[in-house]
């Protein structure tokens, strides 16, 4: 008996016709940003709000129901600056001389000349784009005030995981012009078991799943009130079932399913670690009490000083890499890019997300005053 009948609606970028309990934050993006740009006007909206609360769903949802405007979708998290995410964006209208250097004004201007000539309104979504508003904020100015600079009528869409009152008041700058903020908030157990129950009709045979199921992700996802651990935990238990040939998904399979995606720091999981990989993984920690993420030269600081207080030799840069990939296969520390700010390229940072920091690095030290 198959389980999975199609895998498209258990995929995380799928985008469903109709999205669920969004329709308030849909109507608000509209009436703020879309209908304003049809008529010529231009404007900004900043949708934040935790992970997997639907931001990206949401803002592609909009641009795949507007017509009449010119929709580009990037993620800032794949350029090393906004001048590259601009240049990308002219590059998916026209083709670009790769070897010129282009300032975010040429690159506005070029824009501009695409407008004239397509006719249409653009509307620009920048997700992920929350240190792109921390450290880039004369460039998203330029962005944000370019109907007035460079008459062009385009909007943006920002997407960020913080609030931007907090963000731009922080630096107490004032070079950000008006914006509309939209937050997205945790969706209830209840909203969580509507939007599985839906998902789960569409891409599992009827008799591979029952109430309990979806109630008991429903629970789980909740605890984050996250939409994405939600399809994740279904995602990966249906996967879970059917490599094991069962005739329907399980509790225990979602048991497993969340050990995968949110694995447990027992002790004996920290307890087979090496002396090194204990004393990166509470440097981290160290680093991570000043901010969502820690960069590795940051996190190599901290190790050196505590290496030194364990009597350990410092690592050099590229053991260190080692030492920072084992652990991530492990399942206990995160990694990913991040931009440094304009034209400073990408730096890896890493993270640890599923366990209190307190606690972790409690149990480390313990471990650690245990080793001869
Ligand atoms: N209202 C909804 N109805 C149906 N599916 C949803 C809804 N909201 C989110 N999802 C699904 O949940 C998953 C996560 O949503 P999405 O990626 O939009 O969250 P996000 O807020 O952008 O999270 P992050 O900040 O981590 O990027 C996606 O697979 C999406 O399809
Ligand atoms: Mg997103």
């Amino acid at each position: 008996m198959p389980i999975i009948k199609d895998e498209k609606y258990l995929n995380l970028s799928f985008v469903p016709d109709k999205l669920l309990f969004r329709e308030n934050e849909i109507s608000k993006i509209r009436t703020a940003l879309i209908e304003p740009l049809l008529g010529g006007i231009s404007g900004t909206v900043i949708l934040y709000g935790e992970p997997g609360t639907g931001k990206t769903t949401t803002a592609k949802h909009i641009s795949r129901t507007t017509a009449d405007l010119d929709c580009v979708y990037m993620n800032a998290l794949s350029f090393p600056s906004l001048t590259a995410l601009l240049r990308e964006v002219v590059s998916t209208f026209t083709r670009l001389d790769q070897f010129s250097t282009y300032t975010i004004s040429d690159l506005l201007r070029s824009i501009s000349k695409i407008q004239e000539r397509r006719g249409k309104g653009i509307l620009l979504i920048i997700d992920e784009s929350t240190n792109l508003m921390r450290e880039d904020q004369a460039g998203l100015y330029s962005i944000m005030r370019a109907s007035e600079i460079y008459s062009l009528r385009l909007s943006s869409i920002l997407i960020s995981l913080d609030d931007p009152y907090i963000i731009f008041r922080k630096k107490r700058t004032r070079s950000v012009s008006s914006y509309v903020p939209i937050k997205f908030s945790r969706y209830t157990k209840d909203e969580l078991y509507m939007i599985i129950e839906d998902r789960a009709g569409s891409g599992l045979y009827p008799a591979t799943y029952d109430d309990q199921i979806i109630t008991m992700i429903a629970d789980i996802a909740a605890q984050l009130g996250s939409a994405r651990v939600a399809i994740e935990l279904l995602q990966k238990a249906a996967y879970i079932a059917k490599h094991d040939q069962s005739e329907s998904i399980s509790p225990d399979d979602i048991r497993a399913a969340r050990a995968m995606i949110n694995p447990y720091f027992t002790e004996s999981k920290l307890n087979g670690l090496e002396q090194e990989d204990l004393v990166l993984l509470l440097s981290t920690a160290f680093c991570l009490k000043d901010g969502l993420y820690a960069t590795l030269s940051n996190v190599m600081a901290r190790y050196a000083v505590l290496a030194e207080s364990y009597g350990m030799q410092p690592m050099d840069r590229q053991k260190f890499y080692r030492v920072a990939s084992r652990l991530e296969t492990y399942g206990l520390l995160e990694s990913r890019l991040e931009g440094r700010g304009d034209r400073k390229g990408v730096e890896k940072v890493l993270m640890i997300n599923d366990v209190p920091l307190d606690a972790l690095s409690e149990k480390i030290e313990s471990i650690l005053a245990r080793l001869p």
